[in-house]
């Protein structure tokens, strides 16, 4: 099963990955790859894991020292050989993070090496799932290839879920190849899935459910506990659960 989301920064795309994978985990279903592919990365922390270096720090550590590189290796191949450090191998889950580059740099490179990672990797787990950036930048047809659930999470708002139907759209016109995609409405309060309706009905995304406002999670990030921690019965939590069987996945 390959997993992934889109959504602005801020929506609660980490929160779900993280809450997905720690249902996964307790259905038994192992092993599983995460990527964090946000420049921001914060998954390992939310899955309470060691960062390990990232695909963009590696390519950047090489630039800076290329007397490193062994005599009769290119740069390219001398990247490639170093690419393993970007896997961090947990109990359960192993970990691979793309990071940002530094400065207005260009995506492309970073991307062709995370898609030939996860080509490498990809048949070695029964389900991976992808944290992706904000926008959609650096998705394109080549990494996120066969992807089986694409989630777009948005906020409780009219405006919020106005951009999940733009991803959806940007997502169309990159012809990327997803299965199923569906819309969470993340921080939701009473009434609001009532309210945003007519909003989430405009977007053709299929509403997957929705997550509550859970001062628990909040909590959580605020004292950089790792949110497999979280109860079973947090509303978050249950919320979750009950989202991926509504989808099939558990
Ligand atoms: N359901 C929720 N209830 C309360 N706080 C939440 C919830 N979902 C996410 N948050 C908080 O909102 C912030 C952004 O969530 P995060 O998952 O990091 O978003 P993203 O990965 O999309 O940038 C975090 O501080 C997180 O703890
Ligand atoms: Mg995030």
């Amino acid at each position: 099963m390959f997993l992934a989301v889109a959504g602005k920064g801020g929506t609660g795309k980490t929160t779900f990955i993280a809450l997905t994978i720690k249902h996964l985990l307790a259905a038994g279903r192992r092993p599983i790859l995460a990527v964090d592919a946000d420049p921001n990365a914060n998954l390992a922390q939310a899955l309470g894991m060691e960062a390990p270096t990232s695909i963009a720090g590696i390519m950047q550590a090489v630039a800076e020292d290329r007397e490193q590189i062994p005599l009769g290796m290119t740069k390219d191949q001398y990247v490639a050989y170093r690419l393993h450090q970007s896997l961090e191998e947990g109990q359960d889950i192993d970990l691979l993070v793309m990071g940002g580059p530094e400065g207005p740099g260009c995506y492309c490179y970073v991307n062709n090496l995370l898609r030939a990672q996860l080509q490498k990797l990809v048949s070695s787990y029964a389900h991976v799932l992808m944290d992706n950036e904000a926008g959609l930048e650096h998705l394109s047809r080549r990494t996120t290839q066969n992807v089986d659930y694409f989630f777009v999470i948005s906020d409780a708002t009219v405006k919020g879920i106005r951009s999940a139907a733009r991803i959806k759209e940007l997502a169309q016109s990159l012809k990327l190849r997803l299965g199923q995609e569906f819309l969470v409405v993340n921080r939701a309060r009473p009434g609001d899935k009532e309210a945003l309706l007519p909003e989430i009905t405009k977007t053709q995304l299929p509403l997957a459910g929705t997550i509550p406002v859970d001062p628990l999670v909040a909590e959580y990030d605020l004292h950089c506990r790792p949110l497999l921690a979280l109860p079973d019965e947090a509303p978050a939590v249950q919320a979750v659960r009950e989202l991926l069987q509504r989808v099939g996945i558990l």
